[in-house]
């Protein structure tokens, strides 16, 4: 295990803790307005791409919990199953720009163990995807906030706060979410958090919670989201491939109240991760799809979806590795919101 004793080795700690390791370079939040408006926005969503290379100055004190489980999970299984995840997510920006990709969601799930070099790294290479996009948004996921030191010193909102944008601040709850992206007159990118630590290694299930719920209420019928298609992003599945809820272990256990508020959204889809495979399903009773993105860095099952989102049609389309590069599958196109 490559963890040191010395618990304030620099890199290891944020900056209240006096890590003295270089902060990646944070671009500003683009200005509301500043992504042109046009008839159709294309969106790259990917997910859970587990970047991880050591914890050197990790505090011994820090893997005195789950986080030992964790490691050794890590160790024996998910190391190696994620082995090319800074090559996969690396080959992003040429892919942005050979399919004319102008805006990215990522919903989470950066790290393995929510230490502060994995944040750093995950920062880090995710700062060239970002910024071959015109705007970027994302959520944490369980992993980013792994234990509850993790928001103890905000170590997400810290390195990664630059990607978690807000045009519509008065209308969250006060945790700060839901927030919105408003993209020219018809898409909006609507992001919550469903994430939590779990520090039961029994657990690692979401939920979203009741203020937000309340917020994305709101949020639904206000007059500055009227008329557009709501590009919801959040970490946790609702449903399984197969339609049906997770367990209580593993999901997101408000799913059903999360999905009846969504029954009022005429025009939208439901996009997430967590689950490692990248699949399409609809709920009955719902307009808005439900698209997760799987793992874009996963051995074997490597997923990204593309959206199109127009002013009167919206599609989503699957891609995959090649072993190179992600491509896309216009075969499995599937139109969204179809009646
Ligand atoms: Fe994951
Ligand atoms: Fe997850």
């Amino acid at each position: 295990m490559a963890v040191s004793g010395a618990a304030d080795h620099a890199g290891a700690r944020g900056p209240v803790h006096g890590g003295a390791g270089a902060e990646p370079e944070h671009g500003r939040p683009k200005l509301p307005g500043a992504v042109p408006a046009r008839d159709s926005y294309r969106v790259l969503h990917f997910s859970d791409v587990h970047l991880e290379r050591g914890f050197a100055g990790v505090s011994r004190w820090d893997f005195l919990n789950k986080r030992a489980v964790g490691y050794l999970n890590l160790a024996l299984h998910r190391r190696a199953r994620f082995a090319e995840a800074e090559r996969k997510v690396r080959t992003l920006p040429e892919f942005i720009a050979r399919e004319g990709v102008h805006l990215g969601l990522c919903t989470g799930d950066y790290t393995a163990l929510g230490t502060w070099p994995e944040l750093r790294y995950a920062r880090e290479i995710t700062g060239l995807v970002a910024a071959a996009t015109e705007d970027f948004v994302t959520v944490p996921g369980n992993h980013d906030v792994y234990m509850p030191d993790t928001l103890e010193d905000s170590r997400f909102d810290y390195l990664f706060g630059d990607l978690m944008p807000n045009d519509l601040p008065e209308l969250a709850s006060a945790d700060g979410w839901p927030k919105v992206r408003l993209y020219g007159e018809h898409l909006a990118i609507v992001t919550f958090n469903s994430a939590r630590p779990n520090p039961s290694i029994r657990f690692s299930s979401g939920r979203v919670p009741d203020p937000q719920l309340d917020a994305l209420s709101a949020l639904f019928t206000h007059e500055r989201l009227a008329g557009r298609f709501l590009l919801m992003g959040t970490h946790y599945a609702p449903r399984l491939a197969n339609g049906h809820p997770d367990t209580l272990r593993h999901g997101l256990i408000n799913a059903d109240e999360l999905l009846e508020r969504c029954e009022v959204v005429a025009r939208g889809a439901l996009c997430h991760g967590h689950q490692h495979d990248l699949y399409h399903v609809r709920e009955p009773g719902l307009r808005m799809d439900l698209c997760g993105a799987g793992s874009a860095t996963y051995r074997g099952r490597e997923g990204i979806w593309v959206y199109d989102i127009g002013r009167e049609e919206a599609f989503a389309t699957p891609g995959s590795w090649t072993g190179e590069r992600y491509e896309l599958d216009t075969a499995r196109r599937v139109k969204l919101n179809a009646a």
